[in-house]
């Protein structure tokens, strides 16, 4: 497995530009299976999660071309409605395969993965959306199997504000007879990117960013061109990096308004924030003010960057307090962060955090790819060398992660065991 070498204690200067979102990129590439065509993608992340979600359209019969960030999936041919298992228990998000083939073929088999290293994550809402529209589905050993004539429009509430299942019941609707309600759908960019690229391939739906999205069901969906937006989460992820080694950084390709939550928080513990058109510049003289933090659905603050802002407070003048509502288990980085003499108490889902000046390099590793992510920025402010292992999940959502961060001056080097 490989492994990130950095020597920290080093200011971070310069500009970094941000990849296209990974958490939109993945409906979006589900929601080619709707198309009887091919549909042109830009600004694709070349990330480990988008060659996943690639293989599994390829499995399902689409014809996909991938060039540099640019990505065509010719979904015209295909023939198949049972997602591969291996490739499924690779990748939760291929579970959004789901209502695309119910919309389109009336049949799916998926594999529904259990919980992960961040907590459960059942499929339940999923499912209710599911069966009011008038789909069957069997649940046995972990599979999902799901068959429906046709689907017809519902009035569905969701119970809380999924991601997954607004953007699985919105795929679905889309080809459905007649109209769906989706009430207190979740808010997020990405919902509103999907609605987006669905509207393009000729679907009739409005609302995403709101909490009720209606979709009235279309014959059938054609092709489309899509730029998909920028991500959110890898942004805020520099720009607490900015903030953790005092340094000067301008993040570009951002879409700032998906950052209000973000901002807001920086700027409360005492970071400089400005926004220039899609530019955002972050600044810190020295140590950071302690703040609180409540992780919540968009536009509260992303539970995507809890564990980041648990690596910033840690070297933060005074206490803070993180509360994480999103995941029942979110808190895999803390081990590996006290290597590194994080002072961090959890009670259930809060965490406890006493800043320290000086944080010491240490031998961790990544257990999913936030939580790396957390790592590498107590490593960019460590004493001595870090180094992490089983990185492979930070690239499950980071592009040249390592490059971008030598181009602001990182002293961080990707060891590769082969
Ligand atoms: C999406 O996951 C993102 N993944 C996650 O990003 C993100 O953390 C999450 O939304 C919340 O914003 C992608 O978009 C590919 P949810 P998703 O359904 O859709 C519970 C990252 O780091 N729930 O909104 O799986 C669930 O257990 C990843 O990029 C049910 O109870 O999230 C969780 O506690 C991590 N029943 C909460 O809702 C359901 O049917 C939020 O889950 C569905 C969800």
């Amino acid at each position: 497995m490989d492994k990130y070498v950095i020597a920290g204690r080093k200011r971070l200067e310069g500009s970094v530009k941000i990849s296209g979102a990974k958490n939109s990129t993945l409906p979006i590439l589900a929601a080619c299976l709707l198309s009887q065509g091919t549909c042109i993608l830009e600004d694709i992340p070349h990330i480990e999660d988008v060659r996943v979600m690639k293989d599994v359209l390829e499995h399902l019969g689409c014809r996909v071309r991938w060039d540099m960030n640019r990505m065509e999936v010719d979904a015209g041919g295909m023939k198949r409605t049972e997602a591969s298992d291996a490739l499924a228990r690779k990748m939760r998000a291929s579970n959004l395969v789901l209502g695309p083939l119910l919309g389109r073929f009336g049949s799916a088999r998926i594999y529904a993965p259990g919980g992960c290293n961040i907590g459960d994550r059942p499929m339940d809402q999923h499912i209710k959306g599911l069966k009011l529209m008038g789909v069957e589905i069997v649940e046995k050993g972990g599979f999902i199997d799901a068959r429906v004539k046709k689907l017809r429009g519902a009035d569905i509430h969701l119970d809380m504000p999924s991601v997954g299942a607004t953007e699985n019941l919105m795929m679905a609707a889309a080809l459905a007879d007649g109209t769906t309600l989706l009430r207190n759908a979740a808010r997020e960019p990405e919902i509103v990117d999907l609605q987006n690229f669905l509207n393009a391939m000729g679907a009739k739906i409005k609302g995403a960013g709101l909490d009720v999205i209606r979709i009235d069901g279309v014959k059938k969906l054609g092709e489309a061109e899509h730029t998909v937006i920028p991500d959110r989460i890898e942004a805020g992820t520099y720009m607490v990096a900015a903030a953790i080694t005092h340094g000067d950084v301008e993040i570009c390709n951002v879409i700032p308004e998906h950052l209000e939550p973000v901002m807001a928080k920086l700027r409360e513990a005492g970071a400089m924030v400005s926004v220039d058109g899609d530019r955002i510049r972050v600044k810190a003289e020295g140590r950071l003010n302690a703040v609180d933090v409540r992780t919540l659905p968009y536009p509260g603050f992303p539970t995507d960057m809890q564990p980041q802002m648990m690596a910033l407070l840690a070297t933060a003048e005074g206490t803070s307090v993180i509360s994480e509502s999103i995941f029942d288990r979110r808190y895999q980085h803390v081990d590996e962060l006290r290597r590194m003499g994080v002072k961090v108490k959890l009670e259930g889902n809060v965490a406890v955090i006493h800043g320290v000046e000086v944080l010491d390099g240490a031998f961790v590793e990544a257990t999913d790819l936030r939580a790396g992510a957390a790592l590498v920025l107590a490593g960019l402010m460590a004493e001595d060398a870090t180094i992490i292992e089983n990185i492979s999940h930070i690239d499950r959502g980071y592009e040249n992660l390592d490059l971008k961060f030598r181009g602001l001056g990182a002293r961080i080097t990707r060891i590769s065991k082969a």
